[in-house]
């Protein structure tokens, strides 16, 4: 059965906010984007004072902006709590000598304290740099001294994972603890600095296959795609409570756990602690949960707990969405006739700002594809010569240039900026898919050699680094290896020094040398030591495409054995 036989999961009748979805995709112009945000009408721009001081303007303050669950702790705040202690964040931000275009960067659990942090950086004009809470010293200082971040503001735990004697630029270690003790003060002060829509906002640092990972730098203007995006695929009302359960250390976390929501002024929750399908169920259940954006990861190990979801009543979900790795079609089945909510795939990067392809609530969903380009947006399947293929033909998936999501540049680095914009006129996105005539993408693979374990992004080369690093390796090869759950899981291939030899205790001393030292998420589930690693007979670079074609034949074997 090819993807086009799947059953096509109908639209379910309902008030959504994009009503005429094929009179607004061949009239939407972006000019017109973005109605209720405040900069079209007063000229005066900055994310911060969008998604929180204008609702408060507006006469939205006593809304309740967030819930924050943990365990047993529960936090609420309004969206006027919310703005009075941006502005004490700025405030001490400026105390500390932040000016425009200062990087600060952000590492903290997800809690209230960190978007907050967060929104207080970019208020004052600053660049926001959030760190994924779980990265170990040797991530957290690459990323730091990459863009030469002058403050941090994370806790007192955190700050051990944090080599400051090596990031020289780094001034001023804030912790929230102590921000959060002294007083509110309200001196009545306008911390908002007005900003340039290329003015930068935002940096979130990401993997490719080579190098290590880049500061993908976003500007204000980034708010119309968000506002758009948010107000059409996420179908954000004012009675709704949101929770997107991804830290925003990671793209999908800031963009459409913070950012997004907030400028629709939706209700956002904010849960700490780690996966476990009872507290995920009760959580909806407790705070009404009407909209959920996850990752199809997480929807699996859903589904593999069966009828723990029979215990609670979810009766408030009405709307599910899902990123960051191909949503397979059982996933969508299982909620559908589970819970009688389609899930809704949305394609996009930390590159390109928003969403670019989605399943819009009110259009037939195919399983098996990540739904249409967003209005504005125009899609192409390429050649290598740069050149539209016909329908149903797999090619690179790449996007017409410019929408005002795309990132602003790559921090110090304009050949790996420009090696995106290969085919004039073009943002090549690294992914293989095509394209059927009603204009549904299938995603196919990536064109490179970047993993996704649980639709998180990972660079082979920034684990094989780190393990040749280790005294016992001479040589190191990383692939994604396929997993039914994770979609794939790190695996390396390595070349023993002389005088080592393999050992159970040996492999995971290896394993928890790249956990201490990058991150659990980075660290190889799977090592297998070879005698030669494949390589190139004229580089000698090695092959990860070869070891990876090695693995999936030997699990075939595995599988038929
Ligand atoms: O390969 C695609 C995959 O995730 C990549 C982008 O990763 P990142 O920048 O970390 O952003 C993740 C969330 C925005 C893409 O190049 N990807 C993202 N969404 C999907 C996807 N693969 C399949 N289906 C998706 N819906």
């Amino acid at each position: 059965m090819t993807l086009n036989q799947l059953k096509i999961i109908e639209p379910v009748a309902g008030d959504y906010n994009l009503p005429n979805y094929s009179e607004v995709r061949r009239s939407f112009k972006w000019e017109d984007a973005g109605e209720d945000l405040s900069f079209n009408k007063t000229g005066r721009l900055n994310m911060a004072h969008e998604a929180i001081d204008r609702h408060v303007e507006d006469g939205y303050g006593h809304k309740t902006a967030l819930h924050y669950v943990n365990g047993d702790e529960r936090v609420s705040y309004t969206f006027k709590e919310v703005k009075e202690k941006t502005d004490h964040y700025a405030r001490i931000l400026k105390e500390n000598g932040i000016e425009k275009g200062d990087r600060v960067f952000i590492f903290l659990p997800k809690t209230p304290e960190c978007y907050i942090a967060i929104l207080s950086a970019i208020k004052i004009g600053a660049i926001a740099g959030p760190l994924f809470e779980a990265f170990m010293e040797d991530a957290v200082r690459d990323r730091m001294n990459d863009c030469g971040a002058k403050l941090l503001i994370t806790d007192k735990e955190m700050v051990k994972r944090v080599p400051e004697k090596d990031i020289p630029t780094l001034e001023t270690i804030l912790y929230a603890e102590d921000i959060e003790a002294e007083p509110f003060i309200d001196d009545g002060k306008q911390y908002t600095e007005w900003m340039d829509a290329e003015d930068g906002m935002l940096i979130h640092y990401t993997s490719g296959s080579t190098g290590k990972p880049k500061g993908v730098l976003h500007a204000h203007r980034v708010v119309t795609h968000q506002y758009q995006s948010g107000k059409w695929v996420l179908d954000i009302k004012d009675d709704d409570v949101y929770w997107c359960t991804s830290h925003p250390g990671w793209v999908t976390g800031s963009v459409y756990g913070l950012f997004t929501p907030w400028l629709n002024r939706a209700t956002v929750v904010i849960q700490g602690g780690r996966f476990k399908a009872e507290h995920w169920y009760k959580l909806i259940a407790e705070l009404g949960v009407t909209i959920w954006y996850s990752a199809p990861t997480a929807f699996r190990m859903l589904l593999s707990q069966g009828d723990v979801l029979k215990d609670y009543d979810l009766s408030s979900l009405r709307h599910i969405l899902s990123v960051g790795e191909p949503l397979n079609p059982e996933v969508i089945y299982w909620a559908w006739e589970e819970l009688g909510v389609r899930i809704h795939d949305t394609w996009w990067m930390t590159e390109t700002g928003a969403h670019l392809v989605v399943n819009l609530p009110g259009e037939k969903i195919k399983p098996g594809s990540m739904g249409r380009p967003f209005p504005g947006i125009e899609v192409g399947i390429l050649d290598e010569a740069g050149e539209v293929v016909p329908r149903g033909t797999v090619g690179q998936l790449a996007v017409k240039t410019p929408w005002p999501g795309l990132m602003k540049e790559i921090w110090g680095n304009k050949d790996k900026f420009d090696s995106y914009f290969k085919y004039e006129g073009w943002y090549v996105s690294g992914d293989l898919a095509y394209q059927d005539e009603e204009d549904y993408v299938f995603f196919q693979s990536r064109d490179d050699d970047m993993i996704n374990s649980s639709g998180e992004r990972i660079g082979p080369f920034e684990v094989e680094s780190k393990l040749i690093e280790h005294p016992a390796i001479q040589e190191a090869g990383v692939i994604g290896k396929p997993h039914e759950v994770r979609g794939e899981i790190v695996k390396a291939f390595i070349v023993l020094r002389e005088g080592y030899v393999e050992s159970p205790e040996l492999l995971e001393e290896i394993r928890v040398f790249v956990r201490n030292n990058l991150a659990a998420h980075l660290a190889p589930k799977e090592i297998e030591v070879m005698d030669e690693l494949p390589k190139t007979t004229i580089s000698g670079k090695i092959l990860r495409r070869e070891l990876k074609r090695m693995e999936i034949e030997k699990s075939a074997v595995d599988q038929n054995a």
